[in-house]
């Protein structure tokens, strides 16, 4: 079974496989972690997300990693919040496994996700991390893949605290 931890740290830091991003649908960059995945990478990740066409809501695409420490980037598009009833735990479902299937295709080792869609697009944190974990294990458990380690990579202590109580683990933090 692969190593599922969390971590408090920027992940733009992060020298993993691939790194996600809590991408827009223009994948053309915005603020949050998409902004500092961009700005820590370089002007060449926007030149590759130009040719991608954007993304759909629950879907990812895959780039170079250029000058992040991360070979890769997996742009993902998760829901915006509009109350739960509107299909939102399934689209971030399918962010963490269209993700980890991309990763699993292009036979990565490790990879760090930032807290999809708890930001900006507002979903609350605590569904937001069941999902994610779930989704990730799951994935980890049943389909194929030379997936070692995954790192949910918190920017706050907040979302740090929920990530540890589920995770079980006591998680150190890298500053
Ligand atoms: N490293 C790790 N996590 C980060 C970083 C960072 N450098 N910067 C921000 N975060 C965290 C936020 O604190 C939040 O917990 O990433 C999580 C996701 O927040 P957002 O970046 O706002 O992403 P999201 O809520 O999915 O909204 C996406 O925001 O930036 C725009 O272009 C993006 O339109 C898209 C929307």
């Amino acid at each position: 079974m692969a190593e599922l931890t969390a971590v408090q740290a920027d992940i733009t830091t992060l020298a993993v496989d691939a790194i996600v991003n809590a991408a827009n649908s223009s994948l053309l960059g915005g603020g949050g972690v998409d902004g500092a995945i961009h700005r820590a990478a370089g002007p060449e990740l926007l030149d590759e997300c130009r040719q991608l066409g954007g993304c759909r809501t629950g879907e990812a695409k895959i780039t170079k990693g250029y000058r992040l420490p991360a070979a890769y980037v997996i742009h993902t598009v998760g829901p915006v919040w509009n109350g739960g009833h509107r299909g939102e735990p399934d689209l971030l479902a399918s962010c963490y496994r269209r993700t980890l299937e991309i990763a699993a295709a292009h036979n990565l080792h490790s990879l760090a996700f930032p807290c999809i869609s708890t930001g900006v697009y507002g979903y609350p944190v605590a569904p937001a991390t069941a999902i994610a974990v779930a989704t990730v294990k799951l994935f980890l458990h049943k389909s194929p893949h030379n997936i070692e380690k995954v790192i949910f990579c918190c920017f706050s202590t907040g979302n740090l605290t929920v990530y540890r109580e589920l995770l079980g683990e006591l998680t150190d933090s890298i500053t």
